[in-house]
């Protein structure tokens, strides 16, 4: 494989997106360059940090340091961890910190964390003053490879994820590869699910290349990091820029997440089942249905599941929500934001690399299934 981070040790990918275009940076070390990024994007402006405790610690001072020596006035704000942050409450607290650290309209937020602090922080940059900048600093792989690219924040309500936000783009996205030596490993574990996501969706080499890399990808090893954001980012721009606000193929972006909202919507919401497990979960689930459906040949649902667990991924649907039993999984379900005048749209496959959206899937047909094969006495 040659260095899919070119001579530089940099991979830019633009996002398209007229009026409000971005780059998305991959690469190793950037972090201290922020400030002279964050200067350059906005003179003169302030810049408030928000992190929660964990990457605050890890990564904080690094990124303060950066904005001191570029003569960028900053202040740190903290939030809590966990996908509990994204709440009503949260994004109150956010806000008021926000506007205590005399936020102006010309001024930018920079979201430095997870998916969680990419959502939280986004939503308020973008609910602030009616709108301010915001920068992404992803770190995790998760964040790198799917949640700080295309603008979409939210907070979750008791209804269900993602339920409440807003289409706000970042001004600039900073993937640094190097933040993710400090992640948990079941961390890595639940952004490749993300990552594979790309190859089931469009890209069946990427795919296999995905399951023939899983032990490089879990350790970390450099080129294979760098090779995986840059074709997942590349995928995910491509898509953002043709389809911003998902009205039509964006929705692809969701293959698993029907399945792995319910699932995490029933588990609690309470960090015991992870995103990228739910949609690791999730995307099995995809693909067991378009096969029930006669859509898809078995091999490639059985090579999608060996594919997932040869990354380290969960496949079964967690005993507490199958517990609460085949009804309670469609109602949630049916909760999802793709649905559509009380049809269920879902995001199935032809084969591994051609996931399509159906906008009036056959529920009887898919509750039928999930009874037999995950809710029944004797489940996969
Ligand atoms: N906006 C989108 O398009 C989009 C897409 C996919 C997922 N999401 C959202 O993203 C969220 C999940 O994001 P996530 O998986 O990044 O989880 P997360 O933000 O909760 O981060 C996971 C954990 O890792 C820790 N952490 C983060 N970076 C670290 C580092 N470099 N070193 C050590 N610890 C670190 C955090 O403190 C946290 O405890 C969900 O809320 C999901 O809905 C949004
Ligand atoms: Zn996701």
């Amino acid at each position: 494989m040659t260095d899919p981070l070119g001579p530089q040790g940099r991979r830019v990918i633009p996002v398209a997106l007229a009026g409000r275009s971005y780059e998305v940076v991959i690469g190793r070390a950037l972090l201290s360059e922020i400030g002279p990024r964050f200067a350059g994007l906005k003179p003169a402006a302030k810049a408030a940090v928000v992190a929660d405790p964990t990457v605050a610690r890890h990564y904080g001072p690094m990124v303060l340091d950066s904005l001191a020596v570029a003569g960028v006035k900053a202040s740190l704000i903290e939030v809590p961890s966990g996908e509990g942050a994204k709440s009503f409450d949260g994004l109150e607290a956010l806000c008021d910190a926000l506007l205590a650290a005399k936020v102006e309209r010309r001024d930018g937020v920079i979201a430095l964390g997870g998916g969680v602090v990419g959502d939280l922080a986004g939503l308020a940059a973008g609910l602030i003053k009616r709108g301010v900048d915001f920068i992404q600093a992803p770190t995790t792989l998760l964040a790198q490879v799917d949640s700080s690219v295309g603008g979409k924040t939210a907070i979750d309500t008791r209804a269900g994820k993602n339920l409440v936000g807003l289409f706000h783009q970042p001004r600039l996205v900073l993937a640094d590869l190097d933040t993710l030596t400090t992640l948990p490993p079941r961390e890595v574990r639940a952004g490749l699910a993300e990552v594979v996501k790309y190859g089931l969706i469009g890209d069946a080499p990427f795919f296999a290349w995905c399951t023939r890399e899983a032990r490089a990808l879990n350790t970390l090893s450099p080129s294979a990091l760098s090779h995986a954001v840059g074709v997942s980012v590349a995928a995910k721009a491509a898509i953002v820029a043709a389809d911003e606000t998902e009205m039509g193929q964006r929705a692809l972006l969701n293959l698993g997440h029907t399945f792995g909202h319910a699932i995490e919507l029933l588990s609690g919401m309470d960090g015991s089942v992870l995103h990228g497990e739910a949609v690791a979960i999730g995307m099995g689930l995809a693909f067991d249905v378009s096969v029930a459906l006669d859509l898809c040949p078995a091999p490639d649902a059985h090579a999608v599941r060996a594919g997932l667990a040869q990354l380290g991924l969960p496949l079964a649907v967690p005993e507490p929500v199958r517990r609460q039993g085949v009804d309670a999984f469609l109602a949630a379900m049916a909760q999802d934001k793709k649905n559509e005048a009380g049809r269920l749209t879902l995001i199935l496959a032809r084969g591994i690399g051609q996931a399509f959206v159906i906008k009036d899937a056959p529920v009887d047909k898919v509750a039928a299934h999930l009874q037999l094969s995950v809710f029944g006495t004797h489940p996969l």
